[in-house]
């Protein structure tokens, strides 16, 4: 019997095996051919693409075909502000910035406030917007380019938002979100709702350039229940299937199957986590390390396991040399756990006192980026 697992866009639960999760969804996998169709026009290729982090699509390959015709793609990406962001909240915004900058993209981020009130991250919808605010300057430090980049708010952006929503609404029964997403008679009608405002952004580009733009979404792959319903309905609304590209879930601290959660702060590094948070946050990580020293001398450590490992290979050793070292030492028993920690803990800190210069930064780059009604 496999071991069990789940992914929705509200859980993630149990050691993922994604390549049946591409086969469970109906994705495609991001093969050679594709990465080097890429890095033909971006000239390198993000490391998260490298190392398969960025592993599946949908329409992928038409999205090339259409920049390769001069038809270039716009970007949609968003987050639900239910609290700080960690780490891994913040890779779809990385890999959306990088594909900003080679292909001269226009990029629309969506928070939804909306989304996190209904589904009971809190008790009022005024402290989900401020999450909102706070977690739009984390997003402005991943690098955006303000003159190409739109941020909003569902509640401040509803009236651009609503007309469309409501075409899509007309569109996907009940039947169908409960199939997609698991809904009984104790979810709320919001809840229900939600998934067409999800939808709409999509579609932002095109209704703007009063043409059809195709729109690439790159996001964690737990995001994709809502776009299959939107892929469903696009063309009965005169638009293209948007496409997408999908992220692995990188794990929490705890070992490869457990999850950053903001219920249990020790299992996920946050970007406004102080130096000696990260620090005793990352000495407490689960590692593949042996019992005894001697032993992981003799042995050698199992960095597939390794949570510590997945740091390295996610963010924090991005030039390939460095990695292929950090690997070979530990599966050749020259690197301690503890020794390994304390680097990845001097990465970790600087990376995120470079992170909190530019979210500084950002508090008065805010309304070059944010649109409102
Ligand atoms: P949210 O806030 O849960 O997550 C924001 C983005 O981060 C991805 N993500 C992760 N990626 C890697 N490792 C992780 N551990 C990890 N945890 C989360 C998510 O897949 C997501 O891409 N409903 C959405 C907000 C949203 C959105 C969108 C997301 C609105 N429109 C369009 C993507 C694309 C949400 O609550 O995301």
């Amino acid at each position: 019997m496999p071991e069990e697992f789940v992914v929705t866009p509200w859980e993630v639960r149990g050691k993922v095996d994604y390549d049946r999760l591409i086969e469970q969804f109906g994705t495609q996998r991001i093969d050679a051919k594709l990465s080097e169709r890429i890095r033909k026009h971006t000239g390198e290729l993000h490391p998260l693409l490298k190392r398969g982090l960025y592993f599946s699509h949908r329409d992928l390959p038409w999205i090339l075909d259409e920049y390769e015709k001069g038809n270039p793609f716009s970007l949609y990406t968003g987050r639900g502000p239910s609290s700080a962001m960690h780490l891994g909240h913040m890779i779809p915004f990385y890999f959306t910035a990088w594909l900003q900058k080679h292909f001269k993209a226009n990029v629309w981020i969506q928070m939804t406030d909306d989304e996190k009130f209904w589904f009971r991250d809190f008790d009022t919808l005024e402290e989900a917007t401020r999450v909102g605010y706070d977690n739009i300057l984390d997003i402005i430090a991943a690098g955006f380019d303000p003159n190409r980049t739109r941020i909003f708010l569902d509640t401040e952006y509803i009236r651009k938002l609503y007309p469309i929503a409501v075409q899509i609404a007309k569109r996907i029964t009940f039947s169908t979100a409960r199939a997609v997403f698991g809904f009984d008679a104790s979810n709320n009608l919001g809840q229900i709702f939600y998934t067409a405002l999800q939808s709409v952004p999509c579609f932002l580009e095109s209704i703007e350039q009063g043409r059809n733009v195709p729109c690439l979404i790159p996001c964690g792959i737990d995001q994709d229940p809502h776009f299959r319903i939107t892929r469903d309905l696009a063309e009965s609304l005169g638009f293209s299937k948007p496409a997408l590209i999908h992220n692995k879930m990188m794990p929490g601290l705890k070992g490869l199957d457990s999850k950053m959660s903001s219920s249990a702060p020790d299992t996920a590094i946050f970007m406004t986590d102080s130096p000696e948070v990260a620090i005793v946050k990352i000495r407490n990580a689960f590692t593949g390390g042996r019992a005894t020293e001697e032993e992981q001398r003799r042995l050698g450590a199992n960095p597939d396991i390794c949570s510590i490992f997945a740091y390295y290979t996610y963010l924090f050793a991005p030039e390939d040399r460095y990695w292929g070292d950090v690997e070979t030492t530990c599966r050749g028993g020259q690197r301690m756990c503890g020794d390994c920690k304390m680097e990845l803990a001097n990465h970790v800190v600087r990376f995120l006192e470079e992170h909190k210069t530019r979210r500084e930064r950002a508090r008065d780059q805010i309304e070059k980026f944010v649109v409102r009604d």
